[in-house]
């Protein structure tokens, strides 16, 4: 086979056999072909697409690039949830010690950050000492010893994904379906899991900003995981603003440290509950999705979610005193206000703009091997559909770099627009993909 034969046919739209992916894949994991094919190869599906079949074609060749972990000898249903990305979402912080504390172990591998969205990765090593590079020996370690575990990608899980998406991130090959479907269920079936939920990201701060694209994404998702023998539930869930208030690593521990504690930020814990619900249905501590939102609710209310956050931070290295008390974190240089100069109701906001300032305050990333500052970041102090005076702050952000000040000023402010009808705040889960079918939340 020739490399360039089997770009040349994707190019031109023709289908894809299982050896040609295998092949292509394969050789350049091997470093047999080199990144310029693979980035021709993968602008050729970012334009051509895969159908159905090719997509599970490459998912199976990227999981079986590595170890698929067997967690079989621990009890239980083990269960995670994966979300397409989005801005202020730390969902993961507060929904993997819940599902833990209602009996369900959570083995979770997550990112970093990628483009304008922030990464779980990012956030828990914000907690200073938390380790997430542990091995796999380790890594079941701590699943077995306290039922849960969060972790990085490491070399042994599809190392074929680690490789591809890096390239990806820089050839602007991200937005598409085959290969985000490829490369997110060929990590979540290598990690050892019975059961999967996926939250799929849609609006203005997701990959998948259309609702159709994100329908056809979690489809994809759902179908690949179940046809691999896993119990998977996929959400559509709104990215039209942050979820939550804070957007930025330390921000992000401290909004889902509050809410572990049992302060209720709506739109945040309203899909934390949903997503949670979901987990402990499908990890067979509750009959029905309401019944695991319930028993979710019990395990904040008590603090024993919060107990096992603890736990977790305490056993992965990090130093829980930081967790209890926030306010021994170093301040950052600056904290600037951001304030409306109209009254009325904040009508819609900017969400990838919001993200993207965020990462030129240096919470994020614009090259891989870029520093993260933790404690940079942004509060909002409206969301969509609040009321708002004249003078009064939109948002607060947080840097040590100078040079960003006037920038950032500016353009978050443009990010909020406001108007004076009072809008219908976009609604936060859409819809729910099951075994049963497809179905809109109610
Ligand atoms: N998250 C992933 O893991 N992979 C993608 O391609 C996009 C989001």
């Amino acid at each position: 086979m020739l490399p360039a034969e089997i770009i040349r046919k994707k190019r031109d739209g023709r289908k894809l056999t299982k050896d040609e992916i295998s092949f292509f894949v394969n050789g350049y994991i091997k470093g047999t072909i080199p990144d310029y094919q693979m980035s021709a190869f993968l602008m050729a599906v970012y334009f051509q697409g895969m159908d159905f079949e090719e997509t599970t074609h490459l998912t199976e060749v990227m999981l079986h690039s590595g170890e698929i972990v067997d967690l079989s000898d621990i009890p239980g249903v083990k269960v995670d949830k994966h979300s397409t990305g989005g801005v202020g979402d730390k969902i993961s912080l507060i929904l993997a010690p819940i599902v833990a504390s209602a009996g369900v172990p959570v083995p979770m591998i997550s990112g970093r950050g990628l483009g304008h969205t922030g990464g779980t990765l990012d956030k828990l090593e914000s907690i200073p000492g938390f380790k997430t590079n542990l091995s796999i020996i380790e890594y079941k370690k701590v699943i077995s010893e306290i039922g849960l575990v969060m972790i990085g990608q490491t070399q042994e899980i599809a190392p074929a994904d680690k490789k591809i998406y890096a390239l990806r991130d820089v050839t602007a090959t991200v937005e598409s379906i085959p290969l985000i479907s490829a490369s997110i269920m060929s990590k979540k079936l290598a990690e050892g899991i019975d059961a999967l939920v996926l939250d799929v990201k849609t609006g203005n701060g997701a990959f998948m900003r259309e609702y159709e694209k994100a329908f056809e994404l979690a489809q994809t998702l759902f179908t690949i995981g179940k046809n691999f023998g896993k119990k998977v539930i996929a959400f559509i869930t709104d990215m039209n603003q942050p979820l939550g208030y804070a957007v930025g690593n330390w921000l992000e521990v401290i909004e889902s440290v509050q809410c572990l504690r049992g302060f209720e930020v709506p739109d945040l814990m309203e899909l934390t509950y949903t997503l949670a619900g979901a987990m402990i249905m499908l990890g067979e501590k509750a009959r029905s999705i309401e019944d695991g939102i319930k028993i979710a609710k019990k395990v904040i209310y008590s603090g024993e979610a919060y107990e096992k956050f603890l736990q977790l931070v305490e056993r992965q290295g990090g130093d829980v005193s930081f967790i209890e008390n926030p306010e021994k974190y170093p301040l950052p240089k600056h904290s600037i206000e951001v304030k409306s100069m109209f009254d009325g109701y904040v009508y819609s906001i900017d969400t990838l703009e919001i993200g993207l300032v965020s990462v030129m305050l240096g919470a994020g990333r614009t090259k891989v091997d870029d520093l993260i500052d933790p404690k940079a970041g942004i509060v909002l102090k409206k969301k969509i559909g609040d009321e708002v005076q004249t003078g009064e702050p939109l948002a607060v952000f947080y840097t040590d770099k100078d040079d960003v000040i006037k920038t950032a000023k500016e353009r978050l402010l443009k990010a909020f627009k406001i108007n004076p009808e009072k809008p219908i705040p976009p609604k936060l889960v859409k819809t729910m993909i099951d075994l049963e079918g497809i179905k809109e939340w109610k």
